[in-house]
């Protein structure tokens, strides 16, 4: 009898604690002010609240696989269809069959096994300065290889997934032998050795460092749109350039969620991902982080649409991260450092 009140009192609260606990915990890379306002809509509108933890992308992955099933997290938002790929690999993730996220985002930009999700997508063209260079002079990534851009090349570090996913897309599409002397050639002809971040790249370039470089355009957007007029002045000596428009396209990668395997708020995560779907959220969403909607239809903030309407390489992005590996290898074969 004693057993049976203890089993009553604990379904009980298991009960209270659903029916007053509408929550759901993400653990995010992005930036609180580029996430949080979006959040606050949600709960505004749906009454669920919101527990925001921020961090390093690789540091979220390494804290979820050390809290594993005991993990609060219930959504993880991160950048890359390669490291949304490694999450899934370290049994991070849940595959989520849902027809809204399916509806909503194009096959290209979601996981071939439902894992992960995009929610914005991201371009990586070339970037150089028109004063030092003439867009003729330029027409493919294989081209950054040629003898002509010797000592005026910029790259960041091979440890950033953003080249390996770029590296990867060109791998399917040339070969390993192609590929490795590609790097190769990048990697003699640069003007520096590789250091900092994208922003770092631009930088180098506006200083006349270097002439062209590899960056992701939302970098570019946010300088042309920074507050700093130090930063617009960096961005008036740059110009976007789009590679390989008459064959794969420019490669596009993705910032995206994915469902968390430990997750105790399967219902209203769901329901946010789904949210973050909505042509409310993606319009706020890319215009606050520079960057693409996936949902057809969602206009593109006006500094992108000043970019013009590249081709896009079409490439599976689960078969980027399935390939990274193979990629970091190449890259240490051709000492990119
Ligand atoms: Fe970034």
């Amino acid at each position: 009898m004693l057993k049976l009140r203890r089993c009553l009192v604990v379904i009980g609260l298991l009960l209270f604690s659903t029916a007053t606990v509408a929550q759901v915990n993400i653990y995010s890379s992005r930036k609180e002010a580029l996430i949080l306002p979006l959040l606050e809509q949600f709960t505004a509108h749906t009454g669920i609240q919101v527990k925001l933890l921020t961090g390093k992308d690789d540091a979220l992955l390494r804290r979820l696989a050390l809290e594993g099933m005991a993990s609060p997290a219930d959504i993880l938002i991160t950048t890359d269809a390669a490291r949304l790929h490694r999450a899934k690999q370290m049994q991070l993730t849940q595959a989520l069959d849902n027809g809204v996220l399916q509806e909503a985002i194009p096959v290209v930009w979601r996981d071939e096994d439902d894992h992960w999700f995009g929610v914005t997508s991201r371009a990586r063209p070339i970037i150089y300065a028109p004063s030092r260079v003439r867009a003729e002079q330029l027409e493919r990534y294989e081209d950054l290889a040629n003898s002509q851009w010797r000592g005026r090349l910029c790259l960041r570090s091979s440890d950033n997934v953003y080249n390996q996913s770029l590296a990867a897309s060109a791998l399917i599409a040339n070969g390993a032998e192609q590929t490795l002397s590609w790097m190769q050639g990048m990697v003699s002809n640069l003007a520096k050795p590789p250091a900092g971040g994208d922003t770092d790249q631009l930088k180098a370039v506006a200083a006349g460092i270097c002439d062209v470089t590899l960056a992701n355009t939302y970098y570019l957007a946010r300088l042309q749109r920074s507050e700093n007029i130090g930063d617009n002045a960096v961005a008036e000596q740059l110009a976007v350039f789009w590679p390989n428009q008459s064959d794969r396209g420019a490669h596009f990668n993705i910032s995206g969620m994915a469902l968390t395997k430990a997750s105790k708020h399967k219902q209203h995560a769901i329901a946010l991902m789904e949210y973050m779907v909505s042509d409310q959220a993606q319009r706020w969403y890319s215009d606050a982080n520079n960057e693409y909607p996936v949902v057809e239809g969602v206009p593109m903030p006006d500094v992108l649409a000043s970019y013009g309407q590249p081709k896009a390489d079409a490439v599976s992005l689960t078969r980027l991260g399935e390939i990274n590996q193979q990629v970091i290898k190449l890259m240490d074969q051709a000492r990119w450092q």
